[in-house]
């Protein structure tokens, strides 16, 4: 099985956040490549937008490096809220948590918005908007691109559907390479069908790596994958 993904549940909010590499060893690469446009691009003064911030692992690791990072961050999960509040401690000037949400994103933008009026130059989300359907995910895209500046940044780490049965053997050889190489337990399924399980009862809802370009590129991005490992993605998407 998955992880549980009952994020309102305490426990699982913990455990989740005690190991968050667990099943996903490709994490902590993606992250290490979101910081380094992050280093890069982020330009003092203005804010960034974290969707699904959760426990606030990510805000601890960039607060870590970047002194002057400004992070607005939007999760709905009292469980998941606590656990960052508590690890943010040490930042209190530099992160606001709002919670809201995500599959009513477009409605975040009404004049009673409860996000901060501040200029959002860069959005980012790790591994939360799976949760949202197709269509939710239509209309988060479009907002985040409203709520971007231009030449604004949209970062996405998440997981991408495994989409082509013929070739399951080989993501499964993978998943096994990495079991070897971090000293982990990946368990995606044992066959395609057993996957599609899987991934349906733990209510990830993961669109293909061409649906997800699709649909930033409707939205109105420049957008790219530019690191994929199996079902594990990291897009970049620039508004204009
Ligand atoms: C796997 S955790 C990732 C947390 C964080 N981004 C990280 O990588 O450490 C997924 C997070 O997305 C949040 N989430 C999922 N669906 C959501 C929704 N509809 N609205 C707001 N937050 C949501 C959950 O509450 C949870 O905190």
């Amino acid at each position: 099985m998955l992880y549980s993904q009952n994020w309102s549940d305490p426990n699982t909010a913990s455990e989740w956040s005690k190991d968050a590499n667990k099943y996903n060893p490709v994490r902590a690469e993606q992250l290490e490549m979101l910081l380094a446009i992050l280093q890069d691009e982020f330009e003092p003064g203005k804010t960034m937008l974290d969707l699904g911030y959760g426990s606030g692992l990510v805000e601890e690791l960039i607060f870590q490096q970047m002194p002057n990072a400004q992070i607005v961050g939007v999760d709905r999960s009292d469980a998941m809220m606590a656990l960052a509040a508590e690890r943010l401690k040490p930042y209190p000037f530099q992160f606001v948590p709002v919670k809201f949400d995500l599959t009513r994103l477009p409605s975040i933008l009404g004049p009673d918005s409860p996000l901060p009026r501040q200029r959002y130059q860069i959005v980012f989300s790790v591994q939360a908007l799976h949760h949202l359907t197709t269509e939710e995910l239509q209309g988060a895209y479009l907002t985040v691109y409203d709520i971007l500046e231009p030449r604004g940044w949209f970062l996405l780490v998440d997981r991408i559907a495994v989409s082509k049965p013929g070739l399951w053997n080989a993501y499964h050889s993978l998943w096994r390479l990495q079991e070897q190489q971090h000293d982990t337990a990946i368990q995606e399924g044992k066959d395609f069908d057993d996957h599609a399980a899987v991934v349906a009862a733990s209510g990830d809802l993961p669109i293909s790596l061409e649906q997800q370009l699709h649909l930033l590129s409707d939205a109105g991005f420049e957008a790219d994958c530019l690191h994929l490992h199996t079902n594990r993605a990291f897009f970049a998407a620039r508004k204009p």
